[in-house]
């Protein structure tokens, strides 16, 4: 039995690196799984909580990034799709491996450094204590597998080593889980400033591609994406990091490789190059929008996350129980 796991947190408008970086990966996981895989992805509500989210707007977020990953192929009969915080053990695990992790290895994280120096009502405790909040999402449903995009790759390292210690201090429990980061598309940079990762929380609109832009944002976004005063389409990340950018999100929305893309439009200038990512961006996004919006308001989609939550908790349960009884807390 192989266990996959993955989540994405519903801040804020999920955007075409999530979708490339993440999204994408999790449908060919599934989609290429054997029947002796189980395939866990949650809306990381919990996680988008450890800074201060307007309630009504998270609400509708979680529901919005539901409907996202069924319209990019999320399929319930293959997969177990539910909200983290409608299954209780995320939270108790947290706390739980909370009594193994070190400050020392929290407050080293990337992520807590470059977030914590832009709050400015004080850092939560929640903010330091994330990763191990993920540690648990995935040590709780033994994974093998966990499928994210290059930046959640430290969170990961910490997940093993969390997972290595409880083994050694209590006694073999816990599988040692594996990032599955894509080489093409685990790291979309910002169409603005393309040496920095393209982020939900850019305060720059079109610096961003948000996967329910319409054709016509699209078509501005990527025209107005800064290059470089070459005017020759080659991939070389250092020396021309915008059209390398463009040329990665056309090989992940043809599936062809960079080399053959750089073949096909090394003689187009810079307008014809962008147009044409542009016309496959638009292809591949249209369709996920169409179904985006049927599946939204449906009653499947209730149905689907109640079914999901109360299928993460069964597995979740035996796993929770197994701990506490291995740590010597509660009874039995
Ligand atoms: P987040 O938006 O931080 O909740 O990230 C959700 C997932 O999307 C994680 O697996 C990230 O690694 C991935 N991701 C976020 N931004 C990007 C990006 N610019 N390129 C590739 N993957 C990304
Ligand atoms: N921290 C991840 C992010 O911001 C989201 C996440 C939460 C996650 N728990 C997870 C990803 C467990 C994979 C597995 O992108």
């Amino acid at each position: 039995m192989k266990n996959i796991v993955s989540g994405i947190q519903p801040s804020g408008k999920i955007t075409l690196g999530n979708y490339l970086g993440a999204i994408k990966n999790i449908v060919n996981m599934q989609n290429e799984a054997d029947d002796d895989t189980n395939l866990f992805i949650f809306i990381a509500d919990l996680h988008a909580i450890t800074v201060y989210q307007e309630p009504a707007e998270l609400r509708k977020s979680i529901k919005s990034l539901a409907a996202i990953y069924l319209a990019c192929g999320i399929d319930p009969n293959k997969t177990t799709l539910f909200i983290q915080s409608e299954v209780r053990e995320h939270a108790e695990m947290s706390y739980l491996l909370q009594t193994i992790t070190y400050i020392g290895e929290l407050e080293r994280m990337t992520q807590y450094k470059d977030k914590m120096i832009k709050q400015v009502q004080g850092v939560s405790s929640a903010l330091l204590t994330y990763p191990v909040l993920m540690a648990g999402d995935i040590l709780l449903y033994n994974t093998d597998y966990v499928p994210v995009g290059q930046d959640q790759k430290q969170h990961l390292e910490l997940a093993r080593t969390i997972a290595e210690r409880f083994n050694n201090r209590y006694s073999e429990t816990f599988k040692v889980p594996e990032p599955i980061i894509r080489k093409i598309g685990a790291k979309i940079m910002s169409l603005q400033d393309p040496t920095a990762k393209m982020s939900k929380s850019d305060k720059l609109e079109k610096a961003v591609i948000y996967l329910l832009d319409d054709e016509a944002t699209i078509r501005k976004k990527i025209s107005s994406a800064v290059t470089d005063s070459e005017a020759s389409v080659y991939y070389d990340v250092d020396k021309k990091p915008g059209i390398s950018n463009l040329l990665t999100i056309l090989s992940c929305c043809t599936n062809k490789s960079i080399e053959e893309l750089v073949e096909i439009c090394k003689d187009m200038n810079y307008g014809e190059f962008k147009k044409m990512v542009a016309d496959e961006l638009v292809n591949k996004l249209k369709p996920i929008q169409e179904r985006y919006y049927e599946i939204l308001n449906s009653k499947e989609l209730d149905e689907i996350l109640t079914n999901g939550a109360q299928k993460a908790s069964y597995f979740a349960n035996k796993m929770i129980s197994k701990v506490k009884r291995k740590m010597g807390i509660g009874r039995k």
